[in-house]
């Protein structure tokens, strides 16, 4: 039976490509579909949290090297980004020199000139973990050899380097840019590259990176997923819809997890892709450039979202405002917080929305957005946000780091264009 409610939810539902989840008519049985699969993830007991971690791609593209990661290794922990729950350091695309004789894959020998294992154990001499990109396809995004045909040799090279980690492509598949989206193609391949992680004992984070066109929450845990991207490259720029390339902008990678949360929680995560604070438009990912309310703003939807957390800007040279954000132990506590649920959007009216993210010990995040470029006022009433009406609430404002005291029946804040504040709600014990 629960293996019947199981096949029905990766053939059918990723056929008719509704979040309704047809077949296991509806929300509950939705919800014992994904317990089935959540336990068999959660075995493993990875991504239990969203993971946080950095990534080369934004900051380095092509040009990243070893020197990059060891200094970025070094900066995770003097910055104290490692105290505030930072782990992984993940080498993006193009890290490769190519396939030897054997098949083997080899780092680009300027680049890794003492190659991954020295570098996995550098990293992990830090207390950090480490990890690396490979691709479903042929080739990699970057024209680089692809995993495809190469799975368990590839997993087991990962895994005797010391890979923590795995993010893991589509490009250079049969239909991965056409309209024709071949699901079943996609889970096969997914599912390959798995069971070969599974198949070497190592631990490793499976991060799939289909870009979201095959609806990859459906089926990202069946195939040992931990995390499955969303939507296509968040790039630095804050409103930008996807005009037929991988180029989208904050508020549009909001948009689209914003409905999936049924799908996330301990073991596999929604990924709306990368931060992209701090990266002020210099990155090799451009865009245009946020201001600094606009990457508060990511950071605090990517904490209410449950997100992975995987800073894309250069470490090793932040400045204050960025230090500020990334470091902000507050709403990161929001993110990992332990039920894992995935906020969603309670109120929106005249672009100012309120969200809210239940947290363990009856304690609820709400976020107030104003998607506007005018400064707005907003109220919320407990109604709107699905609480009880005569309930109190300890309001803690988490980017001012202030007990604002108690509340009943609304909460209110003036917010700066894009701007969004948040608070997290305690049970009032006095009345
Ligand atoms: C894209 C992916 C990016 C980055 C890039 C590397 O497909 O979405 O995050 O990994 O490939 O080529």
């Amino acid at each position: 039976m629960l293996r019947s409610i199981k096949n029905v939810v990766v053939w059918v539902s990723v056929l008719v490509f509704t979040f309704s989840i047809a077949g296991c008519a509806g929300k509950m049985a939705a919800k014992n579909c994904m317990q089935q699969t959540k336990e068999a993830v959660c075995d493993q007991k990875l991504a239990m949290t969203p993971p946080m971690g950095w990534n080369s791609w934004n900051s380095f593209g092509e040009n990243v090297s070893e020197k990059v990661i060891r200094e970025t290794a070094d900066a995770m922990v003097s910055t104290g980004l490692k105290d505030v729950g930072f782990s992984y350091i993940v080498i993006d695309d193009i890290w490769h020199g190519g396939r030897d004789s054997d098949g083997r894959l080899y780092p680009n020998p300027q680049r890794f000139p003492s190659g991954m294992k020295a570098l996995a154990d550098y990293v992990h001499s830090k207390g950090l973990k480490f990890g690396i990109y490979s691709d479903a396809g042929t080739k990699t995004c970057g024209e680089m050899p692809g995993s495809f045909g190469y799975e368990e040799k590839d997993a087991q090279l990962f895994a005797d380097w010391g890979v923590d980690f795995l993010k893991y492509d589509y490009c250079y598949c049969p239909d991965y840019a056409s309209t024709n989206n071949d699901y079943k193609m996609a889970i096969a391949r997914y599912k390959k590259m798995g069971d070969a992680l599974k198949a070497t004992g190592r631990p490793i984070l499976y991060s799939i990176c289909e870009w979201g066109p095959r609806s990859p929450w459906l089926w990202g845990r069946e195939v040992g997923g931990n995390m499955w991207r969303t939507s296509y490259d968040v790039h630095d720029i804050w409103d930008r819809p996807r005009n037929g390339d991988g180029e989208i902008g904050i508020l549009t990678s909001i948009d689209v997890v914003s409905n999936l949360g049924r799908f996330a929680g301990p073991g596999g995560w929604n990924d709306p892709d990368m931060l992209v604070v701090g990266l002020n438009n210099t990155g090799f990912i451009k865009g245009g450039g946020c201001n600094d309310i606009e990457y508060r703003t990511q950071m605090s939807m990517w904490c209410m979202l449950a997100a992975p957390l995987m800073m894309g800007c250069d470490i090793r040279n932040m400045n204050e405002s960025t230090k500020t954000i990334l470091l902000n132990k507050d709403i990161i506590d929001i993110d990992q917080d332990v039920l894992g649920n995935q906020g969603y959007r309670v109120m929106r009216k005249d672009c100012l929305e309120a969200w809210k993210k239940p947290l363990t010990g009856n304690r609820v995040a709400v976020a107030l957005l104003n998607r506007n470029s005018a400064d707005r006022s907003v109220t919320v009433s407990w109604e709107a946000l699905e609480l009880d009406p005569a309930a109190r609430y300890n309001v803690y404002d988490v980017w001012k780091h202030t007990a604002l005291g108690q509340a009943n029946g609304t909460l209110s804040a003036d917010l700066k264009p894009h701007e969004c504040q948040v608070f997290v709600l305690s049970p009032s014990e006095s009345k």
